[in-house]
């Protein structure tokens, strides 16, 4: 490459600081998918005898040199109507729309691995939570199945990225094109791209799919990093809802009853790693001249550390959720506790005729009496009731009954049985119906024979 215009080698300290093939070697199979000719390379690389060369800076290069080594000046044609700038792009977009696939396969699998969990535990009812106090009571199944909506949303982001990923930018040269007309359509059937890029200048400096790409992994992350939240809470000894199974836990190298939850703390701490590449690429795009500057080599980096870590959280989960203890006694024993259904209590006033705001009061005070007397608010008198509303009867007993509850939040979304057995019902339909992978499949339909509710 630098035969024509430069007199002097490359210092090799600059070498070393441009060569990206340390990592964009990861492209080779996408970069090859360009020129058939080059099976046997992709063979020699795929079976580790390839020798990269920091002298030929990066995956592209060390290609084109491997096969000019091998075929002779004939290699010296590869590069005809084509840069590195919109190799580099088809490349990338290759590799993203790869990994689209097989990261919503693995979201795939860990939502029927939720879904089988939820399966399992249809019944058990748990206290919801907000700012982390009891709120309402919840099944622990509507819990679960509130995970798989969250994961469902990323699989759609993920689709959306495809379409703005699923465009062939090769033809478009450095920046402008070439004097050697390619057909464009017919390369984009072959590599499989639904579009052609309609702007040489914007397809080569174009990067906006990685960023997308990198916001679906970093939400992916939190989402992760949530679930694992709730997981270690509900795992302490305070808490007592689940246990995690020894496979997945570690013990302290100092004190010898710990059992600590490290695949779920490693997991909420790896997602401060996805939001720095996304930050990282949004960073280096910031203030680009347009078409390609040298800067968008860094993109690389942060996507495949994000490809890598999305990979494995998600590997861990769909391997872990299945073994974890369900501690049915402790759930059910904190959705005992009678203030759960306060608000139940304010809705029996409205029932009866009372306007919301003036119920709310009416079991605030009520709660308030509750906790000075010492009293479970079910068990305060019902002349201290009448007390404080006309409106309380005898009647007012069966409000305190968690599962009737449960049984009266039927509106849609909301987690009576029926809707709970109808989303479950739903997701088997979605994750056995087709579009789950074929590992999901086999796995969810043993679920489904053990767990359909009677
Ligand atoms: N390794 C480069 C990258 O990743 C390829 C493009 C290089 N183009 C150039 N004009 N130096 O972006």
């Amino acid at each position: 490459m630098r035969k024509g215009r430069f007199n002097k080698p490359m210092a090799e300290v600059a070498q070393r600081y441009g060569a990206s093939v340390s990592f964009d070697w990861r492209l080779y199979r996408h970069d090859i998918a360009v020129d058939n000719g080059l099976r046997a390379i992709k063979v020699e690389i795929e079976s580790g005898k390839f020798r990269w060369d920091e002298s030929s800076e990066d995956v592209h290069m060390n290609i084109e040199a491997a096969l000019t080594k091998r075929i002779g000046a004939a290699g010296g044609k590869l590069h005809t109507a084509r840069s590195r700038n919109d190799q580099v792009a088809l490349d990338l977009r290759l590799y993203v729309k790869a990994e689209i696939a097989e990261i919503g396969a693995r979201l795939r699998s860990l939502q029927t691995a939720l879904l089988h969990l939820a399966g399992q535990h249809v019944e058990v009812v748990m206290p919801g939570y907000t700012h982390l106090q009891r709120a309402q009571p919840i099944f622990f199944s509507h819990y679960l199945l509130a995970q798989i909506e969250a994961f469902e949303r990323d699989l759609e982001r993920l689709r959306d990225c495809r379409t703005r990923t699923d465009v062939l930018p090769l033809g478009s040269g450095a920046l402008a094109g070439s004097t050697i007309v390619l057909d464009r359509q017919s390369i984009a059937r072959q590599l499989g791209f639904a579009r052609v890029s309609q702007n040489s200048l914007d397809a080569v400096g174009d990067r906006d799919f990685a960023c997308e790409f990198l916001f679906c992994l970093a939400i992916v992350g939190m989402h992760l990093s949530r679930l694992s939240e709730d997981l270690i809470a509900w795992s302490t000894s305070e808490f007592g809802f689940i246990e995690f199974s020894d496979a997945f836990s570690t013990g302290s190298s100092l004190m010898p009853q710990k059992k600590n939850p490290d695949m779920a703390e490693l997991t909420r701490g790896k997602t401060g790693r996805l939001y720095g590449n996304l930050m990282s690429i949004l960073t280096t795009l910031k203030a680009l001249r347009s078409s390609y500057n040298r800067d968008m080599q860094e993109d690389k980096e942060a996507l495949f550390d994000s490809v890598d870590t999305v990979r494995a959280a998600l590997e861990v989960f769909s391997a872990m959720l299945p073994e974890i203890k369900i501690h049915r006694d402790r759930m059910e024993a904190a959705a005992g506790d009678p203030n759960l259904l306060a608000t139940d209590l304010a809705e029996y006033l409205v029932k009866k005729g009372a306007p919301f705001r003036e119920a709310h009061e009416t079991v605030g005070k009520l709660v308030a009496h509750a906790a000075k007397t010492k009293l479970p608010l079910n068990q305060v008198p019902r002349q201290e009731l009448k007390k404080l509303s006309p409106l309380f009867d005898v009647d007012v007993a069966n409000v305190f009954d968690v599962r009737r509850s449960l049984a009266s939040r039927r509106a849609i979304g909301a987690p009576s049985p029926e809707n709970v057995d109808a989303q479950i019902e739903h997701w088997r339909g979605q994750l056995v119906g087709g579009r789950g992978d074929l590992r999901a499949r086999r796995r969810i339909s043993r679920t489904a024979r053990r767990s359909v509710p009677t």
